[in-house]
């Protein structure tokens, strides 16, 4: 039967579109709880959670709360946490000596959480940041430069105490150079062989870290939002460094390698992918969540689809695992 009205055409993409059923045979991406790293915020002290003002359901919780709330995901089926401290700022020294207290908020967090919940896997941060009073990653000299070596070598250290208190994944954030390496020989020479190492490769100097530097209080410690970490996080111009970064850290050893932000950097999640055999996770940051929220509580966003779709084209452009701030609510819904 031929119809008056038909144009002649001989593909037609839209029958693949047709109905639900052939629009989930024709699926190419899914995003699934196994894909989801929950980050969280841990502060000392027995006060109730604590909301960060510039993200709306996230918290900084008490040792106590944090089990807990790990538990929660955990129930949900999310495989692996994040965790962020917020330092009491009368901690914080120049040179971020807390970041080698074995008896500090991360490691007293870390040995918490694992006591609880063995099988929920446990990544720490590797960087100087929440620790120094300046805000910075690492240690300055005196012209106000982070000295890389000297950093590397803390960093080293600091990776081994993470391991020893139970972290089963180690993750510098820092971008020093060479310090993928240093802390896989630290690890090793300490007999942590099945420590990975979660490496944020291609970190970018973004403005999409304002509201967690609001909630680990590197910020306020710095006087500004707008800390200026140029001098060692990339510049968003460029994309073959991001290769020349992903590579050194394979190089080094790093087991997993990660993009920092994940959304507006969509294109290097891609060229990485491309150019290794390794798992790569990337990093939906906090300004990425703040905007998404912000629009929804302006009605001109619906919350969810725009969450879940965010995530799946960062699965799409290749990662297999994204961080979010997202993970507890994309869980609850890909549940039901
Ligand atoms: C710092 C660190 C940052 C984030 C994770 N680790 C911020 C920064 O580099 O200043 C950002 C995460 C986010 O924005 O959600 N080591």
């Amino acid at each position: 039967m031929s119809d008056a009205s038909q144009i002649d055409l001989h593909r037609r993409p839209r029958r693949n579109r047709f109905s639900p059923a052939i629009r989930a045979l024709t699926t190419e991406t899914s995003l699934g709880i196994n894909d989801l790293i929950c980050p969280l915020f841990v502060k000392d002290g027995n006060d109730a959670p604590s909301e960060v003002v510039s993200m709306p359901g996230v918290f900084r919780y008490n040792i106590p709360d944090l089990v807990n709330e790990a538990g929660q995901l955990a129930a949900l089926g999310i495989k692996a946490i994040a965790i962020f401290p917020y330092t009491n700022p009368s901690l914080k020294t120049p040179r971020g000596e807390e970041a080698l207290n074995p008896g500090g908020l991360i490691p007293r967090a870390v040995q918490a959480i694992k006591k609880h919940f063995p099988g929920l896997l446990v990544i720490t941060d590797v960087a100087l940041d929440p620790y120094t009073g300046h805000g910075h990653d690492g240690v300055l000299n005196e012209q106000g430069y982070v000295d890389n070596d000297l950093t590397v070598k803390i960093l080293g250290e600091m990776a081994v105490l993470l391991a020893q208190a139970g972290a089963d994944v180690v993750a510098p954030s820092d971008m020093m150079d060479g310090r993928v390496r240093a802390i896989r020989k630290s690890l090793d020479r300490e007999g942590l062989v099945n420590t990975a190492i979660l490496a944020y490769s291609v970190k970018f100097a973004s403005a999409f870290y304002g509201p967690f530097r609001d909630a680990v209080g590197s910020a306020q410690a710095a006087g500004t939002h707008l800390l200026d970490k140029k001098t060692y996080q990339m510049n968003p111009a460029n994309r073959r460094e991001a290769l020349l970064e992903a590579q050194l850290d394979e190089e080094e050893g790093a087991d997993i390698l990660m993009v920092k932000p994940a959304g507006p950097y969509l294109d290097i999640i891609r060229e990485v992918r491309n150019q290794t055999t390794l798992p790569i996770a990337a990093y939906q940051v906090s300004g990425e969540y703040a905007q998404i929220h912000a629009a929804a509580r302006l009605g001109w966003l619906d919350l969810e689809l725009t969450a879940f779709e965010s995530l799946l084209s960062i699965k799409r452009a290749g990662a297999d695992m994204v961080l979010t701030y997202f993970s507890k609510q994309i869980a609850q819904k890909i549940r039901g």
